[in-house]
């Protein structure tokens, strides 16, 4: 991801997460920190063959942490592998950043999103009481281990 791709990011993050949509600024500062050396930040997307932006996703590392931001797909193109092709891409990230772990949270009601997750060898380890607002919706923290 690239500081032309917010544009169309941001169109998405409003259609996916009306709720708690991140702004541009809150993008515009993680790219800050995703390039060259001492980048802690890997964020990605994808594009159909028409060069739409279809899909986005980002992971942060701190020390042997890493930590799956945002991870999302247009609805057009769920069920299609994009959301596995992104997650795969943060993960070898991951492992390039030296983690030893990457942890996420989701909502305790996106099933969909978990099942992907679980896919890849996530497992819950918890809860985030009223994480996300508003709605007072619990996390559920999942971890990958063994990257
Ligand atoms: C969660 C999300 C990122 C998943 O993206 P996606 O592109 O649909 O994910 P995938 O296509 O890789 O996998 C989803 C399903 O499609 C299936 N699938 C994957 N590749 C496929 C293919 N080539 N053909 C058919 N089905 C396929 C998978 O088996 C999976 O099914 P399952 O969930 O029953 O196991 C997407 O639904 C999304 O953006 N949701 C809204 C935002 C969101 O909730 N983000 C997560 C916040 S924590």
């Amino acid at each position: 991801m690239r500081w032309w791709d917010i544009r169309a990011v941001l169109a998405l993050e409003k259609e996916l997460f009306p709720q708690d949509a991140w702004s541009k600024g809150m993008f515009w500062s993680e790219l800050t920190h995703s390039r060259g050396q001492g980048a802690t930040r890997r964020y990605v997307v994808a594009e159909d063959a028409g060069g739409r932006l279809v899909g986005y996703a980002g992971l942060a590392a701190a020390g042997d942490q890493g930590d799956v931001q945002t991870i999302a797909v247009a609805e057009d193109h769920w069920g299609s592998g994009v959301g596995a092709r992104l997650l795969t891409d943060l993960l070898e990230h991951a492992s390039a950043f030296d983690c030893a772990e990457v942890l996420l949270e989701v909502r305790v009601d996106n099933v969909r999103a978990q099942k992907l997750y679980h896919r890849f060898g996530f497992e819950p380890i918890g809860f985030r009481r009223g994480y996300y607002q508003p709605g007072n919706v619990d996390a559920l923290v999942m971890r990958l281990g063994k990257l």
